[in-house]
């Protein structure tokens, strides 16, 4: 018999409200559940921060700058911590702050990122290896690091990935490989922490305005980037002048509030759902299921075990119906 049964499962909800299918985080005359969001400074990490601490839970708040932790720290039920997710001291000395505060932990949000942009045949090595490190190799540190927190709340692993983990563009390279990982990681993670009752859910948004933009362009300009010396210097100063907009709210990408709402279902609901795709617009949903369904032709289609369009489509039937249980 594992450990965290052993503990049984009435002491756990009593102390983290596990179980309940409450809209609060908190349950009456219970402790605040606690949850740790990566990247609080800004964009969806610091939307994410106000909603979750509005609607009861207790946030630790990771940031790197002291100006970003002081205004974390003023915020109601909420505690900055410093956090570079690709610095693992850093991570070791959250992990024991968090535990010695003795509120447990129930979730963990790997929402920091970053987005590199560059045509792949001229991207350097130590840019790819600067996407990975905070994208793919922070959520693998900051979910090891805190998964014994995680196994003793049976609690649950938020992370934010993207629709840039379905699609795959031009000159996003990249940053969607780093999605593409993210997505697998979410996955296989989810497979073996459900064996400990800890569920890994996926929250894929389209595009919200955020710093993103505006901090891939100062990434650029202290490399001393040309784009004029590219082989695709057009469409490379085109993404560089969308870059420059991307923080200004706009249809097709509005502030990140219904990314938080995703993110507080995944970690309120009783039954979230394993993924959540949230986009501002039509045309983003399109584009993503399309290419989703481009991949079911395309392994379908040119081998001795092709299936008909009506096997497809009875598998297809049994997917929504499971998806809809
Ligand atoms: N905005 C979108 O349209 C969109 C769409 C899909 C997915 N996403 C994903 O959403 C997440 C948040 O991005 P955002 O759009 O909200 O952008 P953002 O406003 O630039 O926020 C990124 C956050 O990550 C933090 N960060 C960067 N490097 C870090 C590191 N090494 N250690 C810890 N924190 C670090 C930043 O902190 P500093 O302030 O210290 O740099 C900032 O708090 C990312 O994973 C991004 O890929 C965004």
């Amino acid at each position: 018999m594992r450990w965290s049964q052993l503990l049984g499962a009435a002491v756990l909800a009593a102390l983290f409200g596990f179980g309940s299918a409450n809209t609060q985080a908190e349950e009456p005359g219970s402790a605040a559940r606690a949850v740790l969001v990566t990247g609080a400074s800004s964009g969806i990490g610091r939307r994410t921060t106000e909603l979750l601490a509005e609607r009861g839970f207790y946030v630790y708040a990771g940031a790197r700058k002291q100006e970003d932790l002081d205004a974390l720290d003023a915020i109601d039920n909420v505690a900055a911590v410093r956090l570079d997710v690709t610095v693992q001291d850093e991570i070791d000395a959250a992990v024991e702050r968090i535990r010695a505060e003795g509120r447990g932990l129930f979730g963990v949000v790997n929402n920091a990122g970053v987005a590199v942009l560059a045509p792949l045949i001229e991207l350097d090595e130590t840019d790819l290896d600067f996407q990975f490190d905070v994208n793919v190799y922070g959520p693998f540190r900051i979910s090891k690091a805190f998964a014994p927190l995680l196994m003793e709340s049976r609690g649950r692993i938020v992370n934010i990935s993207s629709i840039s983990g379905v699609l795959s563009g031009e000159l996003y390279g990249a940053y969607s490989m780093s999605k593409h990982a993210v997505e697998a990681y979410t996955d296989s993670l989810a497979r073996e922490l459900g064996h400990f009752d800890v569920k890994v859910i996926g929250v894929e948004p389209g595009n919200y305005s955020t710093d993103i933009g505006r901090n891939v362009l100062q990434r650029l300009e202290e490399r001393g980037y040309d784009p004029s010396k590219s082989i695709f210097a057009d469409n490379m100063e085109r993404m560089i002048a969308g870059m420059a907009d991307y923080n200004e709210p706009t249809e097709n990408s509005p502030p990140p509030d219904d990314v938080a709402e995703a993110v507080f279902d995944a970690l309120s609901s009783e039954a979230p759902k394993e993924h959540y795709m949230v986009v501002p617009v039509q045309r983003q949903a399109d584009y993503t299921i399309r290419k989703a369904l481009e991949e079911v032709v395309r392994f379908n289609e040119g081998h001795r075990y092709t299936l008909s369009r009506e096997q497809l489509i009875a598998m297809l039937d049994e997917l929504l119906a499971e998806s809809r249980r």
